[in-house]
């Protein structure tokens, strides 16, 4: 990993209106289920992580996204303009993207995507990337735009960072190009064919890899270093976009150059501080707050 030019993460992806639905459980596949109430709530994994590591503060957060023209947009853009986010917008003659969001009493989701104007993001549309120091990418956009998008990152010197959801078979020239890989343990194991935690992080050739647990928290490896960062605890009402709040707030806590250790730190609380809301968006909590909860847990 090059070391990083201070300050403007880019975050290059997608972006969704979600329609919530909440319900006892999470319908079987032909089974019917009876909610209860309805929300709709700006999502999509990158405009999720571009809103996190914008409202982590210390960080100057831009977002190349792909809208359509249709009212959706409006919500979306007003909800990563309102937390600090510099927009990039491509318009697409497409619906802005969507995703269908069931969500349990016992906080768990099942999501369904319609990509729409997600799917017009490509190679080109990556603005020059001179004053930036980390790219931070997911895989709702089209592949083909990931790769290249990384390619040039790595060739102007820039931190790449990829989520690597939702899980799907990658190409090792997009791994390759990662300084820091962050998946779920499911992705971990899609990417590697492992299922001992220890042994796929070892696995994978990139400088930083970290797992998210859920409420085992998260673990890492730092070149040759592993760590773990146990999950603040708390009763979680919405999981939707707790990964996605996590990675923003690890990017931003890297980019303004806390140690890995402590940005873990910081990406845990913030991921944990968001279960306890409804929406993606919407549930992810401001630096003071992430601070507060740090306070309250001093680390050991
Ligand atoms: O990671 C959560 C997100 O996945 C939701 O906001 C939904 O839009 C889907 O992209």
């Amino acid at each position: 990993m090059t070391s990083p030019r201070t300050g403007t993460v880019l975050v290059a992806g997608s972006a969704n209106l979600d329609f919530v639905v909440r319900a006892t459980h999470v319908p079987a596949p032909g089974e019917t289920v009876l909610g209860r109430d309805f929300g709709t709530f700006p999502g999509g994994k990158g405009a999720n992580q571009a809103a996190a590591c914008a409202k982590a503060g210390g960080a100057s957060t831009q977002m190349l996204v792909a809208l359509g023209y249709d009212v959706h947009a409006q919500v979306l853009e007003a909800s990563l303009i309102d937390a600090g986010v510099v927009m990039r917008t491509v318009r697409s003659n497409g619906p802005t993207g969507v995703a269908f969001v069931c969500l349990s009493d016992t906080a768990e989701n099942a999501i369904t995507v319609a990509p729409g104007a997600n799917n017009a993001l490509l190679p080109e549309h990556l603005p020059p990337l001179h004053n930036i120091s980390h790219l931070l990418m997911q895989l709702e956009s089209p592949l083909p735009s990931v790769l290249a998008w990384a390619r040039a990152a790595r060739g102007a010197g820039v931190v790449t960072v990829l989520n690597a959801a939702p899980a799907q078979a990658l190409p090792d020239e997009l791994i390759a190009l990662i300084d820091v890989l962050i998946v779920n343990e499911h992705e971990l194991a899609q990417l590697t064919g492992l299922h001992d935690i220890d042994a796929a992080l070892d696995r994978l050739t990139n400088p930083c890899v970290v797992v998210t647990l859920g409420a085992q928290g998260s673990r890492a490896r730092m070149h040759g270093e592993h760590l773990h960062q146990p999950a603040f605890a708390i009763t979680p009402v919405d999981t939707t976009g707790a990964g996605d709040t996590f990675c923003g707030t690890l990017v931003a806590a890297l980019c303004r150059g806390l140690p890995f250790a402590e940005a873990l730190r910081h990406a845990s609380a913030a991921s944990a501080l968001a279960c306890t809301r409804l929406g993606a968006q919407a549930g992810i909590p401001t630096a003071r707050e992430v601070n507060d909860l740090l306070a309250s847990h001093p680390s050991p």
